[in-house]
This record gives C-alpha cells, structure tokens and sequence, in this order.
C-alpha cells in the first residue's frame, strides 16, 4: 500500500485527556493536558507539557506539586471545558460542579468526581519550545472504591478510561490480551 508524507507533528495517538489539579486552597486550578506520559518506573516519572502561558502553569511552577485526575469516558465534556476557559476568567470548579478533596500527600486538591489520582512532586522542569515539560514524580496514588475489583484492582470496564486521538474525546474499547499472552499463547 503507498504511504503519504504527512506533515512532521507529534502525531502520537492515542494519548491520555487527563485533569491536571494544580495550586492551593480558592486559588487551585483545573487544566485539562494531553501532553502527559509515563517516564520511568522507579523512581516513578510522569512528565506533563505545559505552555508557559497557561494560568495552571504559574501554579504548578509556584507550588511545586500537582494532581493528574484521570476521568471517565463519561465526563468528556467537562474535560473539554477545562481545555478551553481559562482559570483566570472562570472558576473551573464551580463551572463543572466539581468538588476538591484532600490528597494524601501534596497540597493541591484532588477532583473528587474523577476515579483516579496521581500526586506528584514536581523534580525538574525543561523548557523545551511551546510547551514547558514539568517531570513530576509520583509521591501517592488514590483511586475510588468503584473502579476496583474484589481484590482492589483496578477494573478498567468500571473506570471507563477516556483516550483523545486526533482531536477526538473516545472510549477505550474491547480488550485484546493481557500483558505477555502472545508468549504464553505459543507455550501453550
Ligand atoms: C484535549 C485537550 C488537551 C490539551 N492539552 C494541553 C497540553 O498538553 N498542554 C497545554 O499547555 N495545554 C493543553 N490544552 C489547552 C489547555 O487546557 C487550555 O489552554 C486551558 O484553557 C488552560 O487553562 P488555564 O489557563 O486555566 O491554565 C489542552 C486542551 C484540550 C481541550
């Protein structure tokens, strides 16, 4: 089949529309990112790109912590909002009837309605174009009674999981294997 150049963009999909909490008390933030991957394992890394022109990107830079709120494929419209208003002219919490809860190990608030969060510690911060890359490592990780199994893990079909791809919000769909059950299906 012939192959198309296309123009040289980060076109990487699927990527996570993640919630990202971010500074203190009345003045904490919502801002909705796509730029967020996993960077490392022990010590655990994650890194968020973040425009130096972002409201969010003041906070996160001040306070030095920040929360990923995973959200269900359910709450794709608020996701969009966040990624569209800004919090210096709207209070995003109040916009989307969303509540802060405390973390366990940061200062910024977690979204309570989302079912996953990620605390992190902001370890380095590189300027690297458009957009600021802030690594953060992982200090806690809380997740909602409702999305685990019996044996308290966690069970993707109940927390429907949001995936942004071209510019679109999608539901992850059907599951096709387990880590490693190419290997052990030739065992077999
Ligand atoms: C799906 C989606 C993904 C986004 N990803 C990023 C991102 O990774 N980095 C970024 O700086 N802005 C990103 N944005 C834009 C910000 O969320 C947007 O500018 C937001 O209004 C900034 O809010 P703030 O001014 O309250 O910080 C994204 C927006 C959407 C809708």
């Amino acid at each position: 089949m012939a192959k198309v150049t296309k123009k040289a963009t980060t076109a990487l999909y699927p990527v996570p529309a993640v919630l990202v909490s971010c500074g203190t008390g009345a003045w904490s933030n919502i801002i909705t990112l796509a730029w967020v991957g996993t960077l490392c394992s022990n010590p655990p890394l994650i890194g968020i790109g973040v425009q130096p022109a972002r409201y969010s990107h003041r906070l996160i830079r001040e306070i030095g912590e920040f929360v990923i709120n995973l959200p269900s494929a359910g709450q794709a419209r608020v996701v969009d909002y966040c990624g569209v208003v800004s919090g210096r002219d709207v209070d995003k919490w109040a916009a989307c009837g969303l509540t802060r809860a405390p973390a366990v190990k940061v200062r910024v608030p977690l979204i309570a309605q989302c079912p996953v969060h990620i605390e992190c510690r902001v370890r380095q911060t590189l300027p690297l174009g458009t957009h600021d890359l802030f690594i953060g490592e992982v200090v806690a990780v809380q997740a909602d009674e409702t999305v685990l199994d019996d044996q308290g893990v966690l069970d993707l079909d109940k927390a429907k999981p949001l995936a942004f791809l071209n510019g679109e919000y999608r539901r992850v769909g059907e599951l096709l294997g387990t880590f490693g059950f190419s290997k052990k299906a030739e065992e077999a």
